[in-house]
């Protein structure tokens, strides 16, 4: 007999190695690799030719008719604009976030407002008791809704029971590291077992035409944990972010193959459970005062949606030589010093024996690159101690020559901001004749910028 090949698998990025290793060869990360069941013995040896035997499968053009899927809307609008307009009949939908961000709660208020709607839903717990979930049930007041609830973690278990009767259209599986396959040897959460339970799962959902939500935890640098190898198998991926010290909630859409990925859906979490913000801005705008410096409001674009931000600014004078700090958080440390660098050489305002922090308001995260602008005049506002107007907003990108590079979208931002009550907007010059219905000063470079701001000549 043939000596079985051990099998050590990183947990992290699942790259299969034939010894153990303290550090996975392919992502770098320490400890994560474990010794998994070794694979079966592949049917298929190097003596068989897949050239015939087949059944012969029809080949169709791009122009046949299409049958779109139905899909499901669940009236909280926030997230069907996330997932391109409702569940998607015999889909998968992978929901990943932090632990307690909220991903058992606004999949519970979903799989309740579709169960009251009539259709039939399933809701497996394989973190929380059924007490518990009834109870969150009932504190959320949904209590009366007819979802079919289990704490199971047997995947065999959970598809015998659905596959009883008719399928149910949506099915949550809450979450699937706790899932367990018989299939195959390993603890619940192994990257084998997560993508074997994933795949079990999901042929059903296709099978039955039941729409399939499964839930995943997220590791310390984001990614969902163990299965990267469960976002090639899903159709659409939710990522559920924001601060747990703060309230609102952002569902982002990573991957979907139903619809668009530039939809944000936005949430509050309060003691009602998770509430729709239909209105962004009005969450991340502190109460903006005349005179304030070091503070400025720009219109961040995510997908089509404008959202306000005010980013702040705070310079210490440094008297001794000691290095300064700079601290950011919401924004790229990298392109922070950039902007410093581009302020001292294009515009001879110098930085370097001061502290400097820089912060979004509201633990929001900006990566539109548009904030370079609105980053630039909080700096110079904060160094030179005088405001930037409160009804202006700022945007545009800068290039390492100073020059101030138009961004898109600038009609859909003046609009939002027109809407909240801005009277001015400092843009690049190139953009300065978009109508926005507001007073609009254009920069072409950082340097007239500066020049503008501190009254020089
Ligand atoms: P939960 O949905 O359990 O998070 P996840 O499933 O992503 O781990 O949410 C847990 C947090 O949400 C918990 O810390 C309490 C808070 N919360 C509220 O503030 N209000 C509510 O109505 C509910 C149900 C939870
Ligand atoms: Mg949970």
């Amino acid at each position: 007999m043939a000596k079985i090949q051990k099998r050590f698998v990183c947990q992290s990025c699942g790259s299969v190695s034939s010894r153990w290793q303290g550090q996975c060869p392919d992502c770098s990360e320490w400890n994560t690799i474990l010794e998994e069941a070794p694979s079966q013995a592949t049917p298929f040896s190097a003596k068989h030719n897949l050239q015939g035997g087949g059944r012969a499968i029809q080949l169709v053009g791009l122009d046949a008719d299409i049958a779109l899927p139905e899909r499901m809307q669940t009236g909280i609008a926030e997230l069907d604009r996330a997932l391109g307009g409702g569940f998607v009949e015999g889909s998968a939908t992978l929901i990943g976030g932090d632990p307690g961000i909220g991903k058992s709660t606004l999949l519970l208020q979903a799989a309740a407002r579709l169960a009251m709607a009539g259709r039939s839903v399933a809701y497996v717990s394989g973190e929380e008791a059924a007490d518990q979930v009834r109870l969150r049930a009932r504190r959320l007041g949904l209590g009366q809704a007819p979802v079919r609830l289990a704490a199971a973690t047997s995947v065999r278990d959970i598809l015998t029971t659905l596959s009883i009767g008719t399928p149910p259209a949506l099915l949550v599986i809450d979450s699937i590291q706790t899932m367990h396959s018989d299939l195959i040897e390993g603890a619940p959460g192994t990257v084998s077992q997560v993508r074997a339970s994933g795949q079990e799962l999901i042929r059903f959902a296709k099978e039955r035409g039941t729409a399939l939500v499964l839930v995943g935890h997220v590791t310390k640098d984001g990614s969902i944990a163990g299965p990267r190898v469960l976002e090639h198998m899903v159709d659409t991926v939710l990522a559920f972010e924001g601060e747990r010290s703060h309230q609102y909630r952002i569902l982002r859409a990573i991957k979907n193959r139903f619809g668009g990925t530039d939809e944000i859906g936005v949430f509050a979490m309060q003691t009602e459970g998770l509430t729709e913000v239909g209105n962004p801005s009005s969450l991340f705008l502190t109460n903006r005062e005349e005179g304030m410096t070091g503070a400025t409001v720009f219109p961040a674009l995510e997908g089509t949606r404008p959202v306000l931000v005010e980013i702040q600014a705070l310079t210490v004078r440094l008297a001794s030589g000691a290095t300064p700090r700079r601290a950011v958080v919401g924004w790229d440390t990298g392109r922070l010093a950039m902007i410093l660098a581009v302020l001292e050489a294009r515009c001879g305002l110098s930085f370097s024996s001061a502290e400097v922090y820089l912060n979004i308001a509201g633990g929001y995260r900006v990566q539109d690159p548009a904030a370079d602008l609105a980053v630039a005049a909080a700096l110079v506002s904060a160094l030179s101690e005088r405001p930037v107007p409160a009804e202006a907003i700022v945007f545009g990108e800068i290039a390492l020559s100073g020059e101030i590079r138009t961004v898109a979208h600038g009609p859909l931002r003046l609009k939002e901001a027109a809407k909240l009550g801005f009277e001015k907007a400092i843009v690049p010059r190139a953009m300065a004749g978009d109508d926005g219905g507001m007073g609009m000063t254009g920069f072409r470079t950082l340097a007239e910028f500066v020049d503008h701001m501190l009254g020089r000549g």
